[in-house]
């Protein structure tokens, strides 16, 4: 990834063979997806693909968190076991992720056991290396977040992330000797600028961690659904120890030696800010005590809110992906969530803000621009690309600014600011737009120009063209109609390298006339 950015500053556009592992949080099972789940998942993904598209290895792990507590109790209210329970429940998300046109590696679940192996392998180990001990626990426990709270972080008595009732819970316990890699920790983050991203998300782990890191409960008694502790069955292990080594026993830990070679460690887990702490303290730390390299990069979003408030299942705010996608689409889905906020910050979902954008930047500035050009298209040429002549002031203009998009896009990819990339491609979208009000084809045609109009459209359409790979990431099912409507026929094998050629267009294929891309909504 660094190599890349090296030679992209250089002017150097250089494709790499490089792996590339991604990973989103798994899922817990005792609900079904709202929007806010959607967003990591689409960010995940869109990295996922801009990186497959410059030639990397990729490896994009998405999964489910099927342990713990509050799954068992979800299972037990429906009267189900809570494996019955988690395999029904497993199946909303993946439906979902198909839908979002989410394209996954693997799928990894906290129940399956290449998992289950590799929990059980690293707790004993730490067990045996004294990093883990056994003592008692007493402490406010919220179930909702599976997670203890010091009282002075109480709120009102209940617990300060969902709002729910705590319970006092006093257990024995496996504890992990989280304190003991604090300064170690400390040491990394300060060393490593892009670590925990974005900054400011950066500075708060900082002040966490200099306040003073707790060792943490490992393990549970109360209840039954856990992997169980290997030397221990009277304890099964906490679901969050439990969870993070998804990002292990995904990529191959213990069981496929190459693979773990390949892409470990990963290089992106994009998580949302309520789960930092987790990946940003108590993961590394497992992670340190057992030797294994680090992520390189924690990237923690903001929020989704409604109303001012977070949108979740349990607070009864939700959006329901599924009819969003059924009402605009994936694409246009994927296009808001990316576009509307940077990542990092909290953005209140509205459905005006959501239309708003269809209609001005997908129907009106993207879907207008190839419309038009299509039907001008058919119309003076029977759909026939033409070969340019000499290229004039405005198409050398345009051009340029087609070509230099590969390296802006790539340069605010590579800093995972997926919102400029998007900006910077429409900039552009807006530029081909106002070219063809200059440029006035029709003129052209009226007038006999028959040449100049040749150039003129195949500007367009190989400005199009370029847009239509850069947007591929984002919008991969626009960017494939894009493509069919421009005659071409070799969508899959495009990569982001087919953007720094102009005159990619194969001359003489047939433009299609097609349904616009991205309707008008009126507003009811
Ligand atoms: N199972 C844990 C993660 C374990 S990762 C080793 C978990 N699961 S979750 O289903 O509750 O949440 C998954 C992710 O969805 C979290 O990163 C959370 O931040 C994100 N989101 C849930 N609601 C959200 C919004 N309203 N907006 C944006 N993301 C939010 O936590």
């Amino acid at each position: 990834m660094r190599k890349i950015y090296k030679n992209l500053a250089k002017g150097d556009f250089n494709l790499s063979n490089e792996s590339f592992y991604v990973t989103t949080p798994i899922y817990y099972v005792n609900d079904v997806p709202h929007i806010g789940h959607g967003y990591s998942t689409i960010i995940a993904d869109t990295l996922a693909r801009y990186k497959r598209l410059t030639d990397h290895n990729v490896l994009f792990l998405t999964g489910t968190d099927e342990h713990g507590q509050k799954v068992e109790k979800a299972a037990r209210e429906r009267g189900l076991s809570p494996q019955e329970h988690a395999d029904l429940m497993v199946g909303p998300w993946k439906e979902l992720w198909a839908k979002l046109e989410v394209s996954y590696d693997d799928f990894i679940r906290t129940t399956q056991e290449r998992h289950v192996k590799a929990v059980q392998h690293i707790f004993q180990k730490l067990y045996e290396q004294g990093d883990i001990y056994k003592s008692f626990y007493e402490g406010w426990y919220c179930i909702h977040e599976e997670t203890f709270y010091p009282e002075s972080q109480l709120v009102e008595g209940c617990c300060p992330e969902c709002g729910r009732e705590v319970e006092w819970l006093k257990e024995e316990s496996y504890f992990f000797k989280t304190s003991k890699y604090q300064n170690q920790l400390l040491e990394h983050i300060k060393k490593n600028p892009s670590f925990i991203q974005p900054d400011f998300r950066r500075n708060e782990v900082i002040s966490f961690i200099e306040g003073g890191v707790q060792d943490i409960s490992v393990s549970r008694t109360t209840f039954k659904w856990g992997i169980p502790v290997p030397f221990d069955s009277d304890h099964v292990i906490y679901v969050w120890f439990d969870a993070l080594i998804n990002y292990l026993s995904g990529c191959g830990f213990l069981i496929d030696e190459e693979k773990y070679r390949k892409f470990w460690p990963a290089d992106v887990h994009v998580i949302g800010k309520d789960i930092i702490r987790f990946h940003a303290v108590i993961w590394p730390i497992m992670l340190m005590a057992l030797g294994i390299e680090l992520p390189k990069k924690i990237l923690a979003t903001g929020f989704w809110t409604l109303g001012g408030e977070k949108i979740s299942k349990s607070k009864g705010i939700v959006i329901d992906p599924n009819r969003l996608i059924e009402e605009f689409g994936a694409d246009a889905v994927r296009y808001f969530l990316l576009r509307e906020i940077s990542i990092g910050l909290d953005g209140e979902f509205t459905y005006e803000a959501l239309v708003r954008r269809l209609n001005d930047d997908l129907a009106n500035d993207l879907g207008n621009l190839v419309h038009r050009t299509v039907a001008m298209m058919i119309k003076y040429f029977n759909g026939e690309i033409p070969e340019a002549g000499e290229l004039g002031q405005l198409e050398v203009s345009l051009k340029n600014e087609a070509l230099e998009l590969l390296q802006v896009v790539s340069e605010s990819m590579e800093r995972v600011d997926i919102r400029e990339a998007l900006v910077q491609i429409w900039r552009v979208v807006g530029r081909a737009n106002k070219y063809i009000d200059e440029a006035s084809p029709w003129v052209l045609a009226r007038e006999g120009k028959i040449d100049h109009l040749k150039t003129v459209m195949r500007t367009l359409l190989e400005t199009i063209r370029i847009i239509g790979i850069l947007i591929t990431p984002v919008m991969p099912d626009t960017a494939r109609k894009i493509w069919e409507q421009l005659g071409q026929t070799n969508f899959a094998s495009v990569t982001f390298k087919d953007a720094r050629k102009w005159d990619g267009l194969v001359t003489g294929a047939v433009v299609k006339k097609a349904q616009p891309l991205f309707p008008r909504i009126e507003l009811g």
